[in-house]
């Protein structure tokens, strides 16, 4: 099939070809993010590979399928970038990589929770500076604390067991309860009881219409004073005006995120010679206690050969006339979960 592949990044090419080898697809690498401006360039090509910062809205979808693509096989899991109901409508099939290493995105939350825990962010630099001091680097045993996470699917299961081994009480909230973390002894609580116990918040759950902004200022308010909040799921799943108001109450203790609301103009891109027009993030960026990874949770070997394998068996499997339901997004998958 030919298939073109936008906003692919250079780390990316050596999986994909590798992943192509054999299924011996037409593919062609665009490093440009698809959008209103850039659709034209899909013109006859039967698939589409897209990543999280490309834009498959409605318009966007229409002009895809009047040039042909009839696949769209997605590089990541989340599809909140794409408008299903268009694209059930177009009949348009839209396939993901439902799994490929919750690993990655687990293990990369509790890398930003250790980091700012112990402020090895800020230690970092002192060391480089030769100043070795020690005030301001306080932090605190994970053992014996609370954990919240919100969204105990693959990822969040993950996080709860390397949680539950640091010797951390986990506490959780997912209108679907997951049996093997109710095994490992996490309890089930209501957000409210959640956002009270906590001593650290990760996020986990979607990106849904009910799950946006659900960490607002009535949320955040609720939290226990000095609370950790890490998210590695969507941006908008933060309100981030309202974060900013309560780490400059200093009621936050410290914030991870490996996502951001507006993260589409920034993310993925070296902005390092430009002025960065977008004041809130850039007010963010500026807290002592806030870190920032640009949307890198999924960047392991182990996570990127998968992506690759799937997006290429996606492709496979459509041409062939057998998508796998699994890895097939449908409005099934954005109705409101319980
Ligand atoms: P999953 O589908 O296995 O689990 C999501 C869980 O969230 C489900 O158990 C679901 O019931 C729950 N959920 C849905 N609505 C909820 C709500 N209102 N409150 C609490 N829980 C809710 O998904 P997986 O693989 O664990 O991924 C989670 C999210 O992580 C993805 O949707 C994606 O946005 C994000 N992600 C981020 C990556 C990164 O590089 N930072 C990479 C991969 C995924």
């Amino acid at each position: 099939m030919r298939a073109a592949i936008f906003s692919v990044h250079p780390y990316e090419v050596p999986f994909l070809d590798r992943a192509n080898e054999k299924a011996g697809h037409d593919l062609t690498y665009l490093p440009a993010a698809l959008s209103e401006s850039t659709v034209p360039l899909a013109e006859g090509y039967e698939g589409v590979c897209l990543f999280v910062g490309d834009d498959a809205s409605a318009g966007v979808l229409r002009a895809l399928h009047a040039g042909g693509t009839r696949v769209i096989a997605l590089r990541s899991a989340g599809f909140n970038h794409v408008d299903i109901e268009e694209a059930d409508r177009l009949g348009m099939t839209v396939l993901r990589v439902p799994a490929y290493s919750p690993h990655a995105v687990a293990e990369h939350a509790l890398a930003l929770m250790m980091v700012l825990n112990r402020k090895l962010h800020r230690a970092f630099n002192r060391t480089r500076e030769q100043n070795f001091e020690l005030s301001g680097l306080m932090g605190f045993d994970m053992h014996g604390k609370t954990a919240g996470i919100i969204g105990t699917g693959k990822i969040g299961e993950v996080l709860c067991k390397i949680l539950v081994g640091f010797g951390c009480r986990v506490l959780a909230s997912d209108p679907q309860p997951n049996p093997v973390c109710e095994d490992m002894g996490v309890e089930y609580v209501s957000l409210d009881d959640l956002y009270a116990q906590s001593d650290i918040i990760s996020l986990h759950c979607p990106l849904t219409p009910q799950t946006k902004h659900l960490i607002n200022a009535d949320a955040l308010a609720k939290m226990k004073p000095n609370v950790m909040l890490i998210n590695t799921s969507r941006g908008a799943v933060i309100d981030t005006r309202a974060l900013i108001n309560a780490l400059k109450k200093g009621s936050i203790g410290s914030v991870g995120l490996d996502v951001y609301e507006e993260e589409g103009d920034l993310f993925f891109h070296d902005l390092s010679d430009q002025v960065i027009q977008d004041d809130v993030f850039v007010r963010l960026i500026t807290f002592p206690n806030v870190l920032i990874t640009a949307h890198q949770g999924f960047l392991t070997r182990e996570a990127c050969t998968a992506i690759a394998e799937t997006t290429i068996g996606n492709l496979s499997d459509f041409a062939a006339g057998s998508t796998r339901e699994e890895n097939t997004v449908t409005k099934r998958l954005i109705a409101p979960a319980g």
